[in-house]
């Protein structure tokens, strides 16, 4: 099975953007995490950032939207040039019909759910979704401490995954680390954010290259 390193911008110099991205070539995708302060206490950027990033990126988009109405907004994102785009459960009306409107854009369509939100009422529906992301911390804020008690959940959903077929990626995002990244490949998951982890060490690259070694090693195993 092929793991994903997506670092998150949130992390990133926002004053230099273009050169943290440069600075993540060798990651799978550029994660960015739009916030309404709304949906939750944070805001960051939107659609006229994200066109831009699409352009300079070195790495496809993998869009992250924290934002109310997301039926409404979702879309939006794809037109400005992201290759992925994740909406929360707990944001749209009908989640699937957004999914299928997001394919039709030509991008992979993500639904997230917060730490506290049920994967069950999804585990029916995973051939619409190209992405299931587990929040592992409460969206927000980068640098918070991973929420183990999300682990359950990450399994039932890799068990569902294998037995649908469908190769839907299981994403997880908020304190992968070193530390943890182990436990998360375990649990079942294939693509993994991280924002502080890989920002914050003194060798980018040298991060996301242990990050990956230490996701594949569980499931090599
Ligand atoms: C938080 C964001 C994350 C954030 C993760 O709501 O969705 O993508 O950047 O940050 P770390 O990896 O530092 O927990
Ligand atoms: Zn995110």
């Amino acid at each position: 099975m092929a793991v994903r390193i997506h670092p998150s911008i949130l992390s990133a110099d926002f004053a230099n953007l273009e050169r943290d991205l440069g600075a993540i070539a060798t990651a799978d995708y550029a994660h960015v995490d739009v916030m309404d302060q709304h949906f939750v206490p944070n805001l960051t950027l939107g659609l006229p950032v994200v066109r831009r990033l699409a352009q300079v990126s070195p790495v496809p988009l993998d869009v992250h939207l924290m934002i109310e109405d997301a039926d409404r907004w979702a879309p939006e994102y794809a037109a400005a040039g992201a290759a992925s785009v994740t909406f929360h459960a707990e944001a749209a009306q009908a989640p699937v019909r957004l999914a299928r409107e997001l394919r039709e854009h030509g991008v992979r369509a993500g639904i997230a759910l917060r730490p506290a939100s049920p994967v069950e009422p999804l585990l029916d529906l995973l051939a619409e979704f190209d992405m299931v992301l587990v929040m592992t911390v409460e969206p927000g804020f980068g640098g918070q401490s991973f929420i183990e008690g999300t682990l359950p959940k990450l399994r039932r959903l890799r068990q569902a995954v294998r037995e649908s077929g469908t190769g839907t990626w299981i994403q997880v995002d908020g304190g992968v680390a070193r530390d943890t990244i182990g436990r998360i490949a375990r649990a079942g998951a294939d693509t993994f954010v991280a924002g502080s982890a890989v920002y914050g060490a003194a060798d980018v690259a040298a991060e996301i290259a242990a990050l990956r070694e230490l996701a594949e090693a569980p499931i090599q195993a």
